[in-house]
């Protein structure tokens, strides 16, 4: 069957993130989902390589950005979403309950006063089930909560882009020990998902490659409901939700969590610089974690 939907992955191997541009036509609009900004942890420096690919091929392709869309506030990554913004133009937009994980990450890092926790940071918030146009592709902004409270799937045509809810099916699903996140309502939301047409093809914002597979960003609904490792159709929410206890039990915080959460929450823009014009970040001490 012939896709209707465009969509380039750009993988970041630092830290196993897909980032998509996703389109209707050649000349098109587009949308850029997820957009990594290159970090690196010992000495605080960005960079744009990431970035850049992206920007190249928005350029290729005669594309004019309208979306810049994040599925969460990562934990993982910083995002390059004000960059992109900046060098192409669009909206960056996220789900509206973004207002909760700022609350959290704000009495959480102590943050400055004048952080307001209401997503202005972000040009635009989605409602639960609210629809979009993208050129010729007919868009729906899906509520998927459980890995955090605020996790988005965005339908964009004939594809949906899942942020961290499933992975690859040999991978499962992602971890909900985060603040806010919820194991029954990951399954929940996973289940939306899986009750989409067989031939929906789901793209994933991470893979975890097992063994020496190679990278991987898309299965359909019925590959995930037949193989998924830990949601594959049979598995009752109670399995789930003590598997995932388990294993969650047993995971580190991810190495730039601190980080990104902060930066990630101001949709991609760094704090405030100091006096000396540095911007700094914060390390709060056994408040994270366990
Ligand atoms: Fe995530």
């Amino acid at each position: 069957m012939a896709y209707i939907t465009h969509v380039q992955p750009f993988l970041d191997r630092q830290t196993e993130t897909w980032t998509y541009v996703v389109y209707d036509k050649v000349g098109g609009q587009a949308a850029i989902i997820d957009p990594v900004l290159d970090f690196d942890y010992a000495s605080g420096r960005t960079s744009s390589k990431n970035a850049q690919e992206v920007i190249d091929f928005v350029h290729q392709q005669q594309l004019t950005v309208v979306w810049i869309l994040e599925t969460h506030a990562h934990a993982d990554h910083l995002s390059a979403a004000p960059l992109i913004r900046q060098q192409l133009g669009g909206k960056i937009a996220t789900g509206d309950k973004i207002t909760q994980v700022q609350k959290t990450f704000k009495d959480a890092f102590n943050l400055e006063k004048e952080f307001s926790v209401d997503g202005s940071q972000f040009d635009y918030l989605f409602a639960e089930d609210e629809v979009f146009q993208l050129g010729q592709l007919a868009c729906k902004a899906i509520a998927t909560p459980g890995h955090t409270p605020s996790d988005m799937s965005w339908i964009i045509g004939d594809a949906v882009f899942i942020g961290d809810t499933l992975f690859m099916p040999d991978v499962g699903t992602a971890r909900c020990d985060f603040p806010g996140g919820d194991a029954a309502t990951l399954y929940r939301s996973a289940k939306k998902l899986l009750a989409m047409p067989m031939d929906t093809r789901l793209f994933t914002c991470h893979d975890y490659p097992v063994g020496d597979r190679e990278y991987q960003y898309v299965a359909t609904v019925a590959e995930q409901r037949e193989k998924n490792i830990h949601l594959r159709d049979g598995i009752s929410e109670e399995e789930f939700v003590a598997m995932r206890a388990k294993r969650d039990a047993g995971l580190a915080m991810p190495r730039l969590i601190i980080p990104s959460i902060q930066v990630n929450i101001r949709a991609g823009n760094m704090p405030p610089a100091e006096d000396n014009g540095t911007v700094y970040l914060k390390l709060p001490i056994n408040r994270l974690g366990s």
